[in-house]
């Protein structure tokens, strides 16, 4: 017994150590406040018009717009949440939506000059995940007789020609399904509210509509990998490779890229990417980041974390089908990692931006990176 006590007092005792270890806040030195990039010598998005890339940044509001410094470094921007289904539906039974944020949103973007990417029609993890609304509530409150794949199936349709009419020549691409494989699988679709009830068919048939609303959208699909040469990845070709051998109307591959307990390097991503453009597809990578924890190792983490963002863009650049980088959020005082503090220990600090909207390393590598 006295054997046993002891043992488990040094097991607890080293599973809070190796937690303390890895879950401890951490701070990092601050040097490149002392040599702020001037504002006149930032020439990312003027050298991204002139290529005709896109670099951009998610964004709740798109108010960052008005400053200097937003204007000289993007040209395009997605907004975080104001397209989703949550955001701009008010009841599910009489399809009533209020687009009062999502219009202004665009709006605003537009006026700036930014292209907007619409992100996203079909999206299984906003309902059963983020409940915004958990569509199996709703259908389980329907009359007993009701069908319920008619029901889900005409309301994905509603809702993607309501949305596709509305940005109609204001939105040129769209993310139609979003995550599509399950989270921690090898490669399977997720078991989520479409896929119960509608069968695999749920992505091709969103395809197809919105290709057939207007045919001159660029249609994307958009998955987070953690890595690029997993069983995951594999599936996720794979299933792309299908729909455009089915002749599904799909046109590019978002690679979210969240990159949050490991770093892929930027070599694999662009081997990754070539492949779909063998495909004869479009590729971009579309929630960028990189949680600054994960260079705690580097001689400055914040150089490090900046010379992983230039280096993928970098590898976009070499891809020909590669045609934009979007990071997930433009300063680090708005950081979708602090919902989750309990995974995601400090620093996350993952943008451009700190959160005094002073410029990060990456911002002067990325405008080098665009000057060559
Ligand atoms: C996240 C937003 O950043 C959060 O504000 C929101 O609560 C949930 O969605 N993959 C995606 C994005 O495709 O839409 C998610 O955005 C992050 C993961």
């Amino acid at each position: 017994m006295k054997f046993f006590l002891i043992g488990a007092a040094c097991l607890i005792v080293t599973i809070s150590g190796v937690l303390y270890i890895k879950m401890r806040p951490l701070e990092f030195e601050r040097n490149y406040l002392s040599s702020q990039i001037e504002p006149e010598k930032i020439l990312i998005r003027e050298k991204s018009d002139e290529i005709g890339f896109f670099f951009g940044a998610s964004a709740g509001e798109p108010t960052h717009v008005d400053n200097n410094l937003y204007a000289k470094v993007f040209n395009s921007t997605t907004p975080t949440n104001a397209l989703k289904l949550g955001s701009v539906i008010q009841d599910l039974n009489t399809m009533t939506y209020d687009f009062s944020e999502s219009d202004a949103y665009v709006d605003i973007a537009r006026e700036a000059g930014l292209r907007v990417r619409g992100h996203a029609l079909v999206w299984g993890k906003l309902s059963d995940q983020y409940k915004s609304p958990d569509l199996q509530v709703w259908l389980d409150s329907l009359p007993k007789d009701a069908n319920r794949s008619e029901r889900l199936s005409n309301l994905v349709s509603s809702h993607i020609k309501i949305m596709l009419d509305r940005y109609r020549g204001k939105i040129s691409q769209w993310d139609v399904i979003n995550e599509p494989l399950a989270l921690f699988g090898d490669g399977e679709l997720e078991e989520n509210v479409f896929l119960r009830h509608l069968g695999e068919s749920y992505i091709s048939n969103a395809f197809a509509l919105a290709h057939e609303l207007d045919p001159s959208l660029r249609l994307f699909i958009n998955e987070q990998l953690n890595n690029y040469t997993g069983d995951r990845a594999q599936a996720f070709y794979a299933l792309v490779e299908k729909l455009v051998s089915e002749g599904v109307p799909i046109h590019g591959v978002g690679l979210q890229h969240h990159m949050l307990f490991f770093v892929e390097s930027p070599e694999a991503t662009q081997k990754y990417m070539q492949k779909f453009s063998k495909l004869g597809l479009q590729v971009e990578i579309t929630e960028l980041d990189a949680r600054l924890r994960l260079f705690k190792d580097a001689g400055d983490p914040y150089i490090a974390q900046g010379q992983y963002y230039r280096d993928i863009v970098d590898a976009c650049l070499k891809v020909s089908a590669c045609t934009g980088v979007t990071l997930w959020g433009y300063n680090d005082e708005d950081v979708w990692h602090k919902d989750m503090a309990w995974l995601f220990p400090e620093p996350n600090e993952p943008y451009l931006f700190d959160e005094q909207n002073r410029a990060k390393p990456g911002l002067s590598l990325i405008n080098a990176r665009l000057k060559l």
